[in-house]
């Protein structure tokens, strides 16, 4: 009697737990991070991209000008929008790479913050599970590096999106680059999970911000232009979900445009290391504010009324400065 009580009772938890996996499976949430706004309600980040080559091409010098601005800001975090390690991503969580690229070169204790990085397409021509993994932060604990994922800080929601396998020209045409595509396939089902992901973790958001992070751009004047998937597929959500911004590397400029259709704002932030003097798509597109083709970085600082972004170039001088403000939330 005790007997069949008991295995009673143990299918029941078979059961449970049987179910509580599928309902993990089928309802995958993006993973979340808290890093909540500190006293003061003021939260501040950098935001780097296309950076990591052994301090060449001017990456030392706009490190020590991060270092500077970072510590003048007291930043809370900084953002890598992706093309970590050139040219081809890292070889393995062994590759020297990371401590010649990135430990020793953003030395600055105004520096030694959490880093959020996604992976740029770069980063896929070497081994991207690589970078994702908790080794690199046994050498460096301000690592981060995750395919898509959430970042909660309170007044700001921050949606780092893996825009990579979505730019369907590194499938039709490698030009002879290989990419490594494991976690990612059928490349159809993840783009749209991600997608499906974001939007529910969007509408539901309550940060007073909503920022997306992306290595490609969505609009862009520069070399690479906008990309089409992006626009086809990711921007219809940022619209209709209220993002404020969406932030991206991949053309190696500082730039911002201005949405024609809604508040949404597209800054550019690529100049970590080797920058593309001259190199511009389309000079006259609407709703651009600022293009520089010089080396640089952006920070983004936020309170629940303000944010102001400034674009720094490799003296730290600033380039451009944007602000707006949204009023306190009225009781509904
Ligand atoms: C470094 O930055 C300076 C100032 O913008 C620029 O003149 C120089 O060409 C840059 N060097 C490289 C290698 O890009």
């Amino acid at each position: 009697m005790a007997k069949a009580r008991l295995n009673k009772k143990s299918m029941v938890l078979c059961l449970a737990i049987c179910f509580g996996l599928c309902f993990v499976s089928v309802f995958a949430e993006l993973q979340r991070f808290e890093h909540p706004t500190k006293g003061g309600g003021i939260l501040s980040f950098l935001v780097l991209g296309d950076w990591g080559r052994q301090g060449d091409f001017n990456q030392s010098e706009v490190a020590y000008q991060m270092g500077i601005v970072g510590g003048k800001l007291d930043v809370d975090f900084v953002v890598s929008t992706g093309d970590n390690f050139y040219d081809d991503g890292l070889k393995g969580e062994h590759d020297p790479a990371f401590v010649d690229s990135y430990v020793n070169i953003y030395t600055a204790k105004s520096l030694q913050k959490q880093w959020y990085s996604v992976l740029g397409n770069h980063d896929y021509r070497g081994d991207a599970e690589a970078q994702l993994s908790p080794f690199l932060r046994t050498i460096d604990g301000r690592w981060l590096c995750q395919r898509s994922f959430i970042v909660n800080a309170e007044i700001a929601d921050l949606f780092f999106v893996d825009t990579t396998p979505f730019v369907r020209d590194y499938f039709d045409e490698p030009e002879n680059h290989v990419y490594d595509w494991r976690g990612v396939t059928p490349v159809e089902t993840y783009t749209t999970n991600i997608l499906n992901d974001l939007e529910s973790a969007l509408r539901e958001s309550a940060a007073k911000w909503k920022i997306v992070v992306g290595h490609h751009a969505i609009r862009s004047v520069g070399h690479h232009g906008d990309t089409k998937e992006l626009v086809d597929r990711l921007l219809p959500i940022l619209q209709a979900n209220n993002a404020d911004l969406y932030m991206n590397g991949h053309d190696h400029c500082l730039e911002h445009i201005s949405d024609d259709s809604s508040p949404i704002q597209f800054l550019t932030s690529g100049a970590g290391s080797k920058a593309w003097r001259g190199d511009l798509k389309e000079m006259n597109k609407q709703g651009l504010k600022f293009f520089y083709d010089g080396q640089g970085f952006m920070s983004v600082k936020l309170s629940q009324t303000d944010m102001e972004s400034v674009f720094y170039d490799v003296f730290g001088s600033v380039l451009h400065r944007w602000t707006t403000s949204k009023q306190l939330h009225s009781a509904i």
